[in-house]
């Protein structure tokens, strides 16, 4: 059956994630890939696919830590400049993966991901310009973006542009579109459970799709639970019911679809 998904660990690209314990999630099962694509290339694309979640989840970081600053409506613009949204989203990301994405053309990562990361950061700074434009419009457009606004609106402006497919899900989401495929479903079930490994993302390369799947586990922030958080059922500032979550707590995951050229 050489469409039955095979999951693979990537756990060599979970070593850089502080909390890695080394033991199996569910549905997740060290084994070779039914395809015919080296195990070295895998590896490749899964740490392309890990690096671009990364940088998404950066992105979405700094937003969500800016969420006054855009609140308010006479300094939002002067406040928060693209050039500043892309010197936090370079910090964030270099703490979190170790790379310098000023300094990485010597940086030991594939150059597939090198293109790709140059491209997410580019998609990033054009939806972070287009939303000052519109806060910035007298009486008129959002005052607020907020982290999955943002990365919807990076998401798919990356993927008209590369071939790689970005989504963010969460097992009961606010947003009908957010919703998990089958696959995706398995993985977030995985992430719900608490003795889930942190940060600890799941792969999986289908032989007959030709694709790598990651997913990458989001954890609430203090300021994730404004909206995401207690009281539970309770309206939050966007209008949605409060899903009651606690700090720290899974929220959701970064789905990356990555296509395999042998
Ligand atoms: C200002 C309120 C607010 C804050 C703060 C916020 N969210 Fe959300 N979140 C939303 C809304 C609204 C949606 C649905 C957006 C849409 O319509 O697509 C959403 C959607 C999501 C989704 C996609 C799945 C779904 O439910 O549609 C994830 C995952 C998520 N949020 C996680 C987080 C995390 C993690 C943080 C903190 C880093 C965070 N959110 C901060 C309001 C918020």
């Amino acid at each position: 059956m050489a469409s039955r998904p095979r999951w693979v660990i990537a756990s060599l690209l979970a070593c850089t994630m502080s909390g890695w314990v080394s033991s199996e999630g569910v549905g997740a099962k060290e084994r070779q890939p039914e395809s015919n694509v080296p195990l070295s290339t895998i590896l490749e694309f899964e740490t392309t696919a890990r690096l671009l979640a990364v940088l998404l989840d950066s992105g979405r970081n700094v937003i969500n830590e800016h969420q006054v600053l855009f609140d308010e409506q006479d300094q939002t613009g002067k406040n928060f400049t693209t050039d500043l949204f892309e010197r936090q989203l370079l910090e964030v990301f270099r703490s979190r993966s170790g790379i310098d994405l000023q300094e990485f053309e010597a940086a030991r990562i594939p150059a597939e991901a090198k293109k790709l990361l140059k491209e997410l950061v580019v998609a990033s700074k054009h939806v972070v310009a287009e939303a000052r434009a519109e806060v910035n419009r007298p009486g008129g457009g959002h005052k607020e973006l907020i982290p999955a606004i943002f990365g919807a609106r990076v998401a798919t402006r990356f993927t008209e542009r590369t071939h790689v497919r970005l989504k963010q899900t969460a097992l009961a989401p606010r947003n009908p579109l957010n919703a998990p495929d089958a696959i995706e479903r398995m993985a977030l079930e995985a992430f719900a459970d608490p003795s889930y490994p942190r940060e600890k993302v799941i792969s999986e390369v289908t032989a007959k799709s030709k694709s790598l799947s990651l997913m990458f586990p989001l954890y609430t922030t203090r300021k994730c639970l404004e909206c995401h958080g207690d009281p539970k059922g309770e309206v939050d500032r966007t209008g949605y019911a409060r899903e009651g979550l606690r700090l720290g707590q899974n929220a959701g995951a970064i789905s990356v679809v990555i296509p395999i050229r042998p």
